[in-house]
């Protein structure tokens, strides 16, 4: 879990500016919800290496340097990351790793890094899992614990050859804040929260701790409503993808923080079974993904992904959940749980009657389940 400046920012970033973000991290309470790292994506750097061939930071953006930056991160309590690519170049231009591997791994681990998020961009012929295993060894030689993110979106079936060589691995290209439709950029179209989710499900089996499927950043707090915001971060804590907050700290609304740290998403999210939701069709075109957790308890996220709202009439006791991959087999005829509406973050009976309800247009309703022992 932490925070990147990509989605909001892109290059437009400096250390004085930065420093406020690490305050507010930590004084909004993101810290204390779970999030740790402070990553700084694409821009970091001056435009060229210095004459030893290092990478440097921007002078104009980062005037005390990196270290000094990296410091004050780690004065607050948090985890530094940064950002390079395998290719010659960033995807913004900036100096690429390529050539540079061990040497870049030495400065990062000399600056105190604990986290490489390492992009795809100008890579020409290169084998994606080689170089990446190249990065890997590199990080791993410096002696310094750093979670490899790998982001070649996906390109490359990362999810069967990651494991082992990085932490985490994005599944698909780049998110933006737009729930349903994906709206070009110029001659780009990056997905949308809907475009990504319905990639999700086909490489759940892949997904586990330290080798989590990324389904890319959130775009909690940048733009969509406040329905749109709050399942888009239900449904990535239903798949545990890591979660890097991306939207301005300083305007965070109420909303936007109620969201970003609600505990019993969060702990959804981070179960330590780490396994991926899989979703079941229901009447009216409304979804139902279920996330097996630890305790044989298990997360249910009713998603209504139309246009219109719709009713949601369920006899529990004519659910039957099953899935070869978790082990889950429940009857709920058989089988009764309590129920606890994690929005609400109220209890809300057994599954022992009806769930009558009316879910708006592109909502979650999200409860834990915890089953109630037989006599
Ligand atoms: C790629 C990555 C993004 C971001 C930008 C930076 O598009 O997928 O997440 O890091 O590069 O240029």
């Amino acid at each position: 879990m932490g925070w990147n400046t990509w989605n909001t920012f892109q290059t437009k970033i400096n250390e004085n500016m930065l420093k406020e973000m690490v305050d507010i991290y930590v004084s909004s309470g993101m810290h204390d919800a779970g999030y740790e790292y402070f990553v700084l994506d694409d821009g970091w750097m001056a435009m060229e290496r210095d004459q030893k061939g290092s990478l440097v930071a921007d002078p104009v953006k980062f005037p005390q340097g990196m270290k000094a930056f990296a410091d004050y991160v780690h004065a607050k309590g948090l985890k530094f990351g940064i950002y390079n690519c395998a290719g010659s170049k960033t995807c913004a231009g900036y100096p690429g790793t390529r050539g540079h591997e061990y040497e870049d791994a030495r400065l990062y681990a000399s600056w105190g890094v604990d986290f490489l998020k390492y992009d795809w961009c100008y890579t020409d012929s290169l084998n994606a899992p080689e170089a990446y295993k190249t990065m890997s060894a590199a990080l791993k030689a410096t002696g310094r614990p750093i979670v490899f993110s790998i982001c070649e979106w996906g390109d490359h079936a990362p999810w069967l050859w990651a494991g082992g060589v990085g932490e985490l691995y994005r599944s698909t290209g780049d998110i933006s804040a737009s729930f349903v439709v994906r709206k070009p950029i110029g001659n780009w179209t990056p997905q949308s929260v809907l475009s990504i989710l319905d990639l999700q499900e086909a490489i759940r089996k892949y997904n586990g701790p330290n080798h989590w499927n990324d389904p890319d950043m959130l775009e909690v707090g940048n733009g969509m409503s406040y329905v749109e915001d709050r399942s888009h971060f239900s449904l990535w804590c239903m798949l545990a993808a890591p979660l890097a907050a991306g939207n301005d700290l300083r305007k965070m609304s109420p909303q936007t923080r109620q969201i970003l740290t609600n505990s019993e998403m969060i702990a959804i999210d981070q179960d330590e079974r780490g396994i991926a939701a899989f979703k079941m069709a229901m009447p009216d075109s409304l979804e139902l993904w279920i996330k097996p957790l630890k305790n044989n308890e298990m997360a249910l996220c009713f998603f209504n992904r139309t246009g219109s709202a719709k009713k949601l009439n369920l006899n529990w006791k004519e659910l039957h959940i099953a899935d070869t991959l978790s082990g889950l087999n429940v009857h709920f005829d058989n089988q009764v749980f309590k129920l606890r509406d994690v929005w609400l973050k109220a209890d809300k009976g057994l599954t022992d009657g009806k769930l009558q309800t009316e879910i708006a247009s592109h909502d979650v309703l999200v409860f834990r389940l915890r089953p109630v022992s037989k006599n």
